[in-house]
């Protein structure tokens, strides 16, 4: 599995503000939008490309275009959607396919509520979004079900990671023939008893979207 921890100036200052708790809703909203165009940028690094033949109005030359078929981009559900907006400013022609997954946050258990992708994702770039790589448990059930229905092409957009869900994420993969890349923010101290990283940002759907 493929790690890239993004190193920018204005990645920390954005996230140092959506960490603070005095930040409000749409606040956070606008920062984590901002946040993922520019985690997007890195994240598409080897998006798929085909030569295209254009004119300029001075002369003919060969272009590049982003090749078929498009990628797709899946937010998990709920926060995830809070990262959809960056990642189609982007990417705007991408598909969009959904993956509603909650933890229970007594046992860390993540089911499966809800799905809109399509049935095969053979020779397709995916590109799975969502805040916070905790556990890891989300993103490893995740992947298994996006390689399920063919995908072999997986990047992993997070804005926090801690590093137990990264390594429990790797050692998970490491038996498999998947290759994931996982592009994030930053990498911060550990995760608490209750599976919340430290320092963090608390939950994020909640800070998104409020209690509900
Ligand atoms: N999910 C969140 O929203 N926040 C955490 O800190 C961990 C998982």
């Amino acid at each position: 599995m493929d790690v890239h921890v993004a190193d920018h100036p204005l990645i920390a200052h954005k996230l140092t503000y959506l960490r603070d708790k005095r930040t409000d809703s749409p606040t956070f909203r606008r920062l984590a939008e901002e946040l993922v165009t520019l985690l997007a940028y890195e994240a598409t690094r080897e998006v798929r490309v085909e030569p295209i033949e254009i004119e300029t109005p001075v002369a003919a030359t060969t272009g590049i275009k982003l090749a078929n078929p498009k990628p797709i981009i899946v937010p998990i559900l709920r926060a995830g959607l809070g990262m959809l907006d960056g990642m189609v400013k982007l990417l705007p022609s991408a598909e969009v396919g959904f993956l509603g997954m909650v933890r229970d946050e007594d046992t860390l258990e993540v089911t499966t509520y809800a799905n809109r992708l399509p049935d095969d994702l053979t020779g397709r770039q995916v590109f799975i979004v969502d805040p916070m790589l905790a556990t890891g448990n989300t993103l490893v059930m995740a992947v298994d079900y996006l390689a399920g229905k063919g995908a072999r092409d997986i990047t992993v957009v997070c804005l926090l990671a801690a590093p137990e869900g990264i390594a429990h994420l790797e050692s998970e993969l490491a038996s498999t023939d998947i290759p994931v890349k996982v592009v994030v923010g930053t990498v911060d101290e550990r995760l608490d008893e209750k599976g919340y990283i430290v320092p963090g940002l608390g939950d994020a759907g909640d800070r998104l979207y409020g209690v509900v």
